[in-house]
């Protein structure tokens, strides 16, 4: 594995080496040897992931690098492709990237000589998302032969839904998409069922928040959207007991998910931001120790990870 951009390709053996990793991670941090620096270009707001990457590198004795677009030369017409060569050639040995295009990466693939991380591309890829939300159910259920897993919300223009639907399938996991007209995505092969058939046979309910900034024009800015399409309280009680409730966040409370189940009993979403730590930890340091940038005790099922 020598970049992080796509769970398409990633075999079930690498992704359950993701996960072993990152639970290594979380019971014993591992420093990598130190004085290492890491980019962190985000081209695109963020919260979770561009702070846990922050803490998942300081964590492993790296030091991070910021970028502001605002500030940078790429004001000045400098192309994405010079800027990352040139924070390579300062010293960074890590690229982590956010951008608001899909395939952003094609830019730079084959042309770096440091592992470059996917931080979200557009409506494309999540890839690191869909590691810590697979870390969460792995916690919760040991497996994810036959678990039955619903995708509810904008999943057209969501790239959380994408990177998921090609890790869980991998997985063995029974997986579908609830969704409202117009954000269905028929491209990947994923049966389409109602929220309330969605609630009732799941083990995991993933949420996603409607990506309105992806949208052409505004749409489901009324009330009816939580009603008809979001987990109000009556469709809780529908759900299995042992099921478990999901979101990428940001959460848009009371519109795909009812405020009172933010943080009910069977929600994960913080827990899973605390997961994004040890998640983005364990790939960085597979994909450092894959160029040859060596822990102390790094383990050896993580030197053998292949995709
Ligand atoms: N889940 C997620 O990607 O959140 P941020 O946009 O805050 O990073």
């Amino acid at each position: 594995m020598r970049d992080f951009i796509s769970t398409r390709e990633l075999s079930a053996a690498s992704i359950y080496s993701i996960l072993e990793t990152a639970e290594a991670m979380r019971n014993k941090p591992e420093s990598i040897q130190s004085g290492r620096f890491a980019a962190n270009l985000f081209f695109e707001p963020s919260t979770r992931t561009k702070t846990s990457f922050q803490v998942a590198e300081q964590k492993l004795g790296m030091k991070t690098l910021d970028f502001q677009m605002e500030s940078s030369s790429m004001t000045k017409g400098e192309s994405l492709y010079d800027t990352a060569r040139t924070y390579e050639a300062i010293g960074a040995e890590l690229l982590v990237v956010r951008h608001a295009c899909d395939h952003w990466y094609d830019e730079l693939a084959g042309r770096m000589s440091i592992p470059i991380i996917n931080a979200g591309a557009g409506k494309g890829e999540h890839p690191t998302q869909s590691m810590l939300d697979l870390l969460t159910i792995y916690q919760e259920f040991g497996s994810f032969g036959n678990l039955n897993v619903a995708i509810a919300g904008d999943i057209k223009h969501s790239r959380v839904a994408r990177s998921n639907a090609y890790a869980l399938k991998t997985l063995g996991a029974n997986v579908c998409f609830a969704a409202a007209p117009g954000f269905e995505d028929d491209s990947l092969d994923i049966p389409h069922v109602s929220m309330d058939e969605a609630c009732d046979m799941c083990d995991v309910l993933m949420l996603l928040r409607i990506q309105h900034e992806r949208h052409a024009s505004a749409s489901y800015r009324t009330k009816s959207y939580h009603a008809d399409y979001g987990l109000t309280i009556a469709r809780e009680r529908q759900m299995q007991d042992h099921a478990v409730i999901l979101h990428p966040a940001p959460v848009n409370r009371g519109v795909e998910i009812d405020t009172r189940l933010v943080e009910c009993n069977r929600s994960r979403i913080f827990k899973q931001m605390e997961n994004g730590v040890y998640t983005r930890m364990a790939i960085i340091s597979i994909l450092l120790n894959e160029r040859g940038v060596n822990h102390e005790n790094f383990t050896e099922k993580c030197k053998t990870i292949a995709t």
